[in-house]
């Protein structure tokens, strides 16, 4: 453990080596663990966890390091932890800020979180609302027991975390040859790797022992909210098992991520320990954006403080660091998303420029008069202004598939929008308004036996479950990275490499062309046809590193976790009086759209507010869905993977209390 705290190797090396820190950052740790120790109040700061004990004497080895937040010296350590890791993360004070200004970024802990993972075990297993024993979460082992995660996905020949392959070059440059037309072959000079490589048995939060994958069975609608595993609640009355959507496939290293602790997750991700009116922040608007993991934060960093630099041209020992990060990161996005081709993904700033990148490009080559466009009555905004604009330039038509009371689509209407001039159908996998689950892959089957090609927004469900392009099998995937608990301004498109082929660019500039004249410019093959002029390299980075972070979890871990908590969320809002879900399909993820009879969405809104809950009320920026729904505007609490049973409760509360205010 300790050994995790000495300085990068490698790159860094030399400069660490002239360079002589006015402060022993230690030193300076210890000073601000007896300072802030001593502040009243500063214990309970960390949601749920005692106030860290370190013995260790200042500035020693075994005392806190930099950033990772006060440990308060005189308390024993607890048996069987290691001195020294006894910690709770970093919290933004001014002093421990500059200790993170050491000469080197200094490495954290294994879970890259300030917390060792020894500490994760230590610490309970999610709250057992419905019976956490009953639920099969089993007791937290010790670190010797811990198994070392599979990476799901990954496919033969590809590079580990973390690893070059041998003989890699360190650098990455265009060969000469290749700025010119008559070069063929892909800028890829070398193997890529990340030079970002914090410990490959990081495990963010995880508890220590198995879970089975969900069963395989034939998905129902019946009963409306069920739950993971079978579960026996405390009155006796065993619950449903939740059976898996009729379309999910294995996945390569399902059932190998143990289960995880949402208290242990919580300490990755430090602005949930902001105060809000006076209030630990309850983030509930992850539908809206999600919070970053500090080793995100931390690689945007690294980014900066030692990679910076354009890509691809430069001749020089930056430009390869970053192109090599870069490159991994797409890599990243490739694994994370089963693509079978690292050159089909294409790093955008996010879902709606990537939807407008195919409207524009694909919609102008193959969509004219008289064609039709499908989208699902779900969609966001994002999903249906650039297929109007186009229908609006080539006189097309767009259609539109209905939705049921719940908010599921009705396949038997979708069948009959098909037709000979349906040219795409476009669909959200997760909607953003109501939380329905959309069966894509049955859409996309059915636009492909129309003749179309199929676009799926992932924009929200790839925080929420697993997602496999390839099983789903449309010819277009695009999703956000600050969905995905990545930065803003990075998202990826993924398209089929003979459908991204066959499109023309949508920019030109730099980037994007091998060969320029004033007579005619010829393009670079995918990606890099659709990356015109300096892309967002350091926040494509950090989105690589959120992929990681939850890779390392494991997507189905919160897929199931998520589940239950969205379960308990809308069991517990259902009972409140006056309340009305919106948004009710057996399948859904994250979101719980609601209004409350005599209130306005933005007097809940600020009601939560003032008690430190975050949600966005409001159209959500899908203003046909609400009004099918026979409203404006809802409140909608928004759940990810770090949110608890506890919180949920905070927010039940606070609406019970205005439901009986305006009964009385
Ligand atoms: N699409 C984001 C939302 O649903 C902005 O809130």
């Amino acid at each position: 453990m300790i050994s995790a705290f000495t300085p990068a190797t490698g790159a860094q090396a030399p400069s660490q080596a002239s360079f002589s820190p006015p402060f022993d950052p230690a030193l300076i740790a210890s000073m601000a663990s007896a300072l802030f120790g001593a502040l009243p109040g500063e214990q309970g700061r960390t949601a749920g966890v005692q106030a860290p004990v370190n013995l260790a004497p200042a500035g020693s080895p075994l005392s806190s390091p930099a950033g990772f937040g006060p440990a308060v010296p005189g308390t024993p350590i607890p048996p069987g932890q290691v001195p020294g890791t006894n910690l709770i993360p970093a919290s933004p004070t001014p002093v421990l800020s500059l200790a993170h200004r050491a000469p080197a970024l200094l490495p954290h802990a294994q879970a890259g979180n300030g917390l060792p993972d020894n500490l994760v075990t230590q610490l309970p297993a999610y709250e057992p609302r419905f019976g956490g024993g009953v639920l099969g979460v089993p007791e937290a082992v010790g670190p010797s027991e811990a198994p070392v995660p599979a990476f799901p996905q990954r496919r033969e020949g590809a590079i580990p975390f973390g690893l070059a392959a041998p003989n890699a070059s360190p650098f990455y440059f265009l060969s000469d040859s290749f700025d010119h037309p008559s070069a063929g072959g892909l800028p890829i000079a070398s193997p890529i790797h990340d030079g970002f490589a914090p410990p490959a048995v990081s495990q963010p939060g995880l508890a220590t022992a198995s879970r089975p994958a969900p069963p395989a069975g034939v998905f129902s609608t019946e009963p409306k909210y069920y739950f993971v595993d079978a579960v026996e609640l405390p009155s006796g009355y065993v619950t449903p098992a939740k059976p898996p959507p009729h379309d999910a496939l294995p996945q390569a290293g399902a059932g190998q991520h143990p289960p995880f602790d949402v208290n242990a997750i919580r300490r990755d991700f430090p602005i949930l320990q902001e105060r809000v009116n006076g209030q630990q922040l309850v983030w509930f608007d992850n539908a809206a954006t999600t919070q970053k993991p500090q080793s995100v934060i931390d690689r945007l960093a690294h980014f900066y403080a030692h990679e910076n630099s354009n890509i691809h041209r430069a001749a020089h020992e930056l430009a390869a660091r970053a192109t090599d990060a870069y490159e991994s990161a797409r890599e990243k996005v490739r694994a994370f998303i089963n693509a079978p081709d690292v050159n089909e993904v294409i790093f955008v700033r996010g879902t709606t420029e990537a939807i407008n990148l195919v409207a524009k490009s694909w919609g102008d080559q193959h969509v004219g008069e008289g064609d039709e466009i499908i989208v699902s009555h779900l969609e966001h905004h994002a999903n249906i202004v650039p297929w109007q604009q186009l229908a609006a330039a080539k006189g097309a038509r767009l259609r539109v598939i209905p939705v049921d009371d719940s908010g599921q689509v009705l396949l038997d209407e979708y069948a009959r929008l098909l037709n000979d001039r349906t040219k795409i159908v476009s669909v959200t996998q997760v909607s953003n308004a109501l939380g329905t689950i959309v069966p894509v892959k049955q859409i996309v089957e059915m636009a492909h036996r129309a003749g179309a090609i199929a676009l799926v927004d992932g924009a929200q469900s790839v925080s929420h479950m697993p997602v496999d392009v390839q099983d789903i099998g449309a010819d277009f995937f695009v999703f956000s990275g600050h969905k995905v608990f990545g930065p803003t301004g990075i998202g990826a498109l993924w398209g089929k490499r003979e459908v991204l082929e066959d499109m023309p660019p949508w920019q030109g500039g730099g980037n994007m062309i091998a060969d320029v004249t004033f007579e005619k410019t010829v393009y670079q093959p995918i990606p890099n046809k659709f990356e015109a002029g300096t892309g967002n390299i350091a926040d494509a980075v950090g989105l690589g590193a959120a992929i990681d972070y939850v890779s390392r979890i494991g997507m189905h871990n919160i897929d199931r976790y998520e589940h239950e908590l969205l379960c308990y969320g809308m069991q517990q809002l259902g009972l409140i009086p006056g309340v009305r879900l919106v948004g009710t399909a057996a399948d859904k993820a994250s979101v719980m759209s609601f209004v409350l009879a005599g209130y306005s969405t933005e007097e809940v809104g600020n009601a939560l507010n003032e008690e430190g809950i975050a949600v966005r009320t409001g159209h959500h920026c899908a203003q046909p869905i609400l009004r099918r729904m026979g409203l404006e505007a809802t409140v909608r609490p928004s759940l990810a993977f770090y949110n608890t049973f506890e919180e949920v409760d905070r927010l039940v509360t606070v609406v019970r209390r205005l439901a009986q205010a305006r009964v009385h």
